[in-house]
């Protein structure tokens, strides 16, 4: 059963309960009814007025609904009065959204961080559960250590647990500090994929490194971040990211515990918007979006809007918009039908190959493992054997990257002709 909250003076009251019932069913939820309830004054014992709460019981017979979700921050206290008035589980819906989290969490890093906000979550819910019981539970013999409470232990597990979890996220996070390093020294940029959730991210991430990650027609397939490199392009090669699909009103203490995942994409050089073009709701869910980059500090990275879906409008075919002369090209397209695909490929060389150069360079037979590095880092755009045994290459990368490859700062060339023995030759500057 959902109830769904306002105040006097909202207008989208129905787009706001549609999208928490979409929440509420990829946690696995069938809705059995629907109240919604005027919140002007919020009451700190229910939160809903006692009318209220008192038509909610009898719905929650008469429809036989066995959990109640609230579209709505709870407290302890709340929590714990609905449920014991209406005699079933009451859950918030920063409880429901970790709940999601938990059962999308994929990878190491995504796992701890949903079970370190559930706990904290928990802590402050668990102890309320526990207080009354504590003559009951203190007899559990072998669970009680000497002048100790059952609930003291449950504190001092919450307690250990969640530092356990805290000092594992922190070597997680220095593990991907150490991978985005070796980004960054490669001079590999960046590409993410951001979004509100079910708007195709994971679709267009397949489509684009045909990778076969998991798409579902649910909120929240993708949690975490995965990384692929996309070779191939005349930009050189970067790093692709697909993640954390993002939904309206994130409870800032998600956004907290989500940082380090969400610190992909603020330090993307491209965010690519993905956004349902034929969602009736698009607008306000790109301004959504917005909100959740500008709290992530992700606001002025530069983006490509993606309106994806386009299937599932009559008559559209892809294209794509400059916008502001080029800054933020829009493309239309369809992931899942390949459509629009390369006009979407376009666009991303034409932003993150802004500054790259083609140079021609020669390389001696003996300098075969310079040869294999160059292939190995996706640079080489094209390549003639030489009829000494050697080769002509032609490089294609933004000049920053060239540099940090050869070791160079200024870009010169002249480290690669006095210890390479090699020419460097800037033919064009154009891709
Ligand atoms: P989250 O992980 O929840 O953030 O979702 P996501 O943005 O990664 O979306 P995902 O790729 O999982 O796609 C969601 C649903 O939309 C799936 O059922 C896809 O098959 C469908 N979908 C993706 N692209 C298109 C498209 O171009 N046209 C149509 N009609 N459906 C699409």
């Amino acid at each position: 059963m959902l109830v769904q909250t306002s105040r006097s003076g909202d207008s989208d009251v129905d787009a706001r309960l549609q999208e928490f019932a979409e929440l509420a069913a990829s946690a696995g939820a069938s809705v059995v009814a629907r109240v919604l309830a005027r919140v002007d004054k919020p009451n700190a014992r229910f939160l809903l007025g006692t009318g209220k709460v008192e038509e909610l019981r009898e719905l929650k017979i008469a429809s036989e609904a066995d959990l109640i979700l609230v579209n709505h921050a709870l407290s302890p206290v709340q929590e714990r009065n609905l449920e014991k008035y209406c005699e079933c589980r009451v859950i918030g819906r920063t409880g429901l959204i970790l709940d999601i989290f938990a059962l999308r969490a994929r990878s190491h890093e995504g796992k701890l961080q949903v079970e370190l906000a559930q706990l904290k979550h928990m802590a402050t819910r668990a102890v309320r559960g526990w207080s009354g019981l504590d003559s009951q539970r203190g007899g559990s013999i072998g669970l009680r250590g000497p002048g100790e409470t059952k609930l003291e232990l449950d504190r001092r597990y919450l307690r250990g647990r969640i530092q356990l979890l805290q000092e594992r996220l922190d070597k997680a996070a220095q593990q991907r500090e150490q991978t985005r390093r070796s980004r960054v020294r490669n001079a590999v940029p960046l590409v993410a994929l951001v979004g509100y959730t079910n708007a195709g991210k994971s679709t267009l991430f397949n489509r684009l490194s045909g990778a076969g990650v998991y798409a579902a027609d649910q909120l929240f397939a993708t949690l975490d971040p995965t990384l692929r490199r996309i070779d191939g392009l005349p930009c050189g090669p970067f790093v692709l990211a697909d993640t954390v699909g993002f939904i309206r009103d994130l409870p800032h203490d998600l956004v907290a515990a989500f940082q380090s995942t969400l610190s992909e994409t603020r330090d993307a050089d491209l965010l690519l918007h993905v956004i349902d073009a034929g969602d009736p709701e698009r607008d306000q869910r790109m301004a959504d979006v917005a909100t959740v980059l500008a709290e992530i500090g992700a606001a002025d990275v530069p983006q490509v809007q993606v309106f994806n879906k386009i299937d599932t409008i009559d008559g559209a075919q892809p294209r794509r918009d400059d916008v502001d002369g080029g800054q933020q090209p829009r493309v239309w397209i369809s992931a899942a039908q390949d459509t629009g695909i390369d006009l979407l490929r376009n666009a991303i060389v034409d932003q993150i190959g802004r500054d790259s150069v083609r140079v021609a360079l020669y390389v001696s037979p003996a300098q075969g493992r310079l040869r294999a590095r160059l292939y190995e880092a996706g640079v080489v755009a094209d390549e003639n054997a030489a009829e000494d045994g050697g080769w002509e290459l032609a490089l294609d990368a933004p000049r920053e990257r060239l540099n940090s490859l050869f070791g160079l700062s200024g870009g010169d060339g002249s480290y690669l002709r006095e210890v390479l023995g090699a020419v460097l030759a800037p033919f064009h500057s154009d891709v």
